[in-house]
């Protein structure tokens, strides 16, 4: 039975025991990376101390179980993200690779004058991988902006789609703003225009499960290491018709039918994409965590969250000068502001000396702070096992940089 108690849930994370500098870690980079729960931590190391070998490979008894964790892990993240078939679900090493082999694939497909259409909320990860494709192939670009509280602005969205759009790109939670866009309506509404639709889902899973025959998207990608699990792995889930149409990314060992000096010829998905020896440890390690958030009681983390977000919102904000960048109804904990009297480097430099981890920068949003204004921003990021002692600590070291630069 899924259930939620901040002060266990913390316990999990052993790293939030840690102390900097001799002041607890106030982590609040979780946009960044989240940390990892010790039953992610203790099923690699069992996978490292007990089965490692390489899979698909080998006839001998820790192949054949480094191989059953392997594929178990595919078919645990299909069951729970509700993908139709395994042979659907990818393994990557993360959003923005899933996101290039996507727009490597498609290379062949977009001509001259086709157009995509972006939002300009997006993370250079799905951003820049579409601007190249469009200087490859000729197409053109076009960028949904948005509403005045970060929401983006449907309706222009909507009136982007013309006979000539071929591709709709689109972040399910902004990095930086914390919107949530709906997803499934957006979906629906580009594939209806005959639009191909990519879901940039990197933000959305930390905060909860995604149901992703719910949203029905063509791709749908995501990192583990946002989600508790290891870096270095990620998911690309893709319809089966397109993936099987689309040249591979990669090409060497395991990714083959057949190789003759004549030529060779490429297995169907997920093996055409996972070329080479894949991060099996981490796919190991992403199903851990799939199984540990399993048992977090999601509608009352994600009012945890919330109440963080309105508790930090409203401390921070009586602090003469902060703009906060992003109010949408429901958002996501995501807490960007600007600091009219200092800049966001020295903001984070004097918030780390209070052992408070937040982001400072423009996020790899670049397109996005010239929309907003902002040369950069710093940003604190809430995960369920955060607390409001947390928020308290984060507040008081925004008093201190406002004594500096006030
Ligand atoms: C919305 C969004 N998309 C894509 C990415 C890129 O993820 P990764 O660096 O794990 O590939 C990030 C990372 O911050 C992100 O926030």
């Amino acid at each position: 039975m899924p259930s939620f108690d901040p002060a266990a849930v913390r316990a999990d994370f052993p790293i939030l025991s840690r102390e900097i500098g001799g002041k607890p870690l106030v982590y609040l980079d979780n946009g960044a990376t989240t940390q990892k729960p010790r039953r992610v931590i203790e099923a690699l190391s069992r996978f490292f101390s007990h089965e490692n070998a390489n899979i698909h490979r080998g006839v001998h008894y820790l192949s054949r179980e480094a191989t059953d964790a392997y594929d178990a892990a595919r078919a645990l993240l299909k069951d729970r993200l509700r993908v139709a078939a395994s042979h659907e679900l990818v393994f990557v090493r993360g959003t923005t690779e899933a996101i290039n082999l996507v727009t490597h694939g498609l290379a062949m497909r977009l001509r001259e004058g086709d157009e995509i259409v972006l939002t300009i909320m997006e993370h250079h990860a799905n951003f820049v991988p579409w601007q190249v494709l469009a200087q490859k192939t000729g197409a053109v670009l076009r960028f949904a902006g948005l509403r005045d509280n970060g929401e983006l602005d449907l309706e222009e969205w909507k009136s982007f789609f013309n006979s000539r759009t071929r591709v709709a790109a689109f972040t399910h939670v902004s990095n930086v703003l914390g919107t949530i866009n709906p997803v499934a309506e957006m979906t629906a509404f580009a594939r209806g225009q005959g639009a191909l639709v990519l879901v940039d889902g990197a933000q959305a899973l930390p905060h909860g499960p995604v149901d992703l025959a719910a949203i029905d998207a063509d791709f749908y990608v995501f990192s583990g290491h946002k989600v508790y699990a290891p870096d270095g792995v990620g998911v690309l889930v893709g319809r089966r018709e397109w993936l099987d149409q689309m040249p591979p990314y990669q090409t060497g060992g395991d990714m083959i039918e057949r190789v003759s000096v004549a030529g060779t010829t490429y297995r169907h998905s997920p093996e055409r994409f996972e070329a080479g020896t894949p991060n099996i440890s981490g796919a190991i390690g992403l199903a851990e965590a799939f199984r540990y958030l399993d048992g977090i009681d999601w509608e009352a983390a994600n009012a945890h969250e919330h109440a963080l977000l309105a508790h930090a919102t409203e401390e921070l904000t009586k602090i003469e000068g902060i703009r906060v960048c992003g109010s949408a109804p429901g958002k996501a904990s995501v807490l960007a502001y600007h600091y009219a009297s200092a800049h966001p480097h020295d903001v984070g430099t004097i918030l780390d000396t209070e052992g408070v981890a937040i982001r400072v920068g423009h996020h790899c949003a670049q397109p996005l702070m010239d929309y907003l204004n902002v040369p950069a921003t710093a940003r604190a990021s809430f995960a369920f096992y955060n607390n409001h002692d947390d928020v308290e600590a984060f507040i008081r070291a925004m008093r201190k940089v406002e004594r500096f630069f006030g």
